[in-house]
């Protein structure tokens, strides 16, 4: 299913964009869907938003949280956010030269991660953006320039970009290269349509928390928990995002769900969670290092569940071919 809102989404590994329609057709098997409307989703491990942001559109009431700004900022654009809009005027706003820029682009990321172009824009514009839906915007143009791998490739793309030797640079590279040579304002024109396709409102009032996870889910309630952390034994979101993360004035340390046994993390999550009448939980085999009878035992302990799993290609860009061939997506209910 294309959704259009799901294109106001910024790229983020392990996403749920092509998993969410099935992950609430699941849900309705335990919460009809005539009782939707106004019943609470907490969404305590928000990533690039897309379940969140699915569940406002079926009528719940959202309550999301990330450890991470980057996930925040999103959340409050799209999720949290439901009128405030983005147009040409708010585009051509953030190129006012602003005393207030710190220049940190230009002086750590260039050319090993950015042109100088793209930085000396993204700093100053940085300064300029006030609003939760101009950040967002920015963080898009970001991720615009370099989706879903890393932030750079330095001998084998940012360096021989930013001097000119592009016949040395792979052809695996084209999109990357046009990408970067697009102007700021003709990224910024490109996103801003889709950043507002993804701006609605359910008449209810989503909000937004960002903090670690056991604090957060001290603190709400709802109908269904929905968690999806990072998967133990995979590539943990504070490297794949540092530089993002640098940008935001954001910098964390490697988050315990991404250890080699960060599924064992997640007991302290159940302990927690008895008063929400549905767990939803996704997890993924990391590609055969994780085993979904590990995790149903460990749900078990606490209520009765079913589990699903599903073949998934996630990170198509970063994955090995073993690696695709191997990925596993669980999903696992558990309820009262
Ligand atoms: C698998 S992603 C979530 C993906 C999301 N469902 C989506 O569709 O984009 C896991 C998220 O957990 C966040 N995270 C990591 N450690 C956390 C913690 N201790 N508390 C809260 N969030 C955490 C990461 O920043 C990351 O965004």
């Amino acid at each position: 299913m294309a959704l259009k809102i799901f294109n106001a989404l910024f790229p983020y590994f392990g996403n749920k964009r092509k998993l969410g329609p099935v992950i609430f057709h699941y849900i309705a098997k335990f919460l009809p869907r005539e009782m939707w409307q106004g019943a609470v989703f907490v969404d305590a491990f928000l990533g690039s938003g897309s379940m969140g942001l699915l569940a406002k559109a079926y009528g719940f009431r959202v309550t999301a949280n990330d450890v991470a700004l980057r996930s925040v900022i999103a959340g409050r654009a799209l999720i949290e956010n439901n009128h405030v809009r983005l147009g040409e005027v708010d585009l051509h706003r953030l190129f006012v030269p602003n005393p207030a820029n710190l220049h940190i682009i230009e002086q750590e990321f260039v050319p090993d991660v950015f042109m100088k172009l793209h930085a000396q824009f993204l700093d100053n514009a940085f300064a300029n953006a006030k609003r939760d839906i101009d950040k967002y915007l920015l963080v898009k143009h970001i991720l615009s320039l370099r989706p879903y791998s890393k932030f750079s490739s330095p001998n084998a793309f940012n360096r021989p970009m930013a001097e000119g030797r592009f016949d040395e640079i792979k052809s695996t590279y084209t999109k990357h290269i046009k990408d970067n040579l697009k102007s700021p304002l003709e990224i910024l024109k490109r996103q801003m349509p889709l950043v507002n396709a993804g701006v609605f409102s359910n008449g209810l009032q989503n909000k937004i928390y960002q903090g670690d996870v056991l604090d957060f889910i001290e603190q709400v309630d709802g109908d269904v928990l929905y968690l999806d952390p990072p998967y133990s034994g995979t590539l943990a979101y504070e490297n794949e995002y540092a530089v993002l993360d640098r940008i935001l004035g954001d910098a964390k340390v490697k988050s315990r769900f991404s250890a080699d046994n960060g599924m064992d993390a997640l007991d302290e999550i159940f302990a927690r969670s008895e008063r929400f009448p549905l767990w939803v939980i996704s997890f993924g085999n990391a590609g055969g290092k994780n085993e979904l009878n590990k995790l149903v035992e460990m749900v078990r302990k606490y209520r009765q569940c079913e589990a699903q799993e599903f073949a998934y290609r996630h990170c198509e860009a970063m994955a090995s071919d073993k690696h695709k061939q191997q990925s596993r997506e669980f999903l696992v209910l558990a309820w009262k």
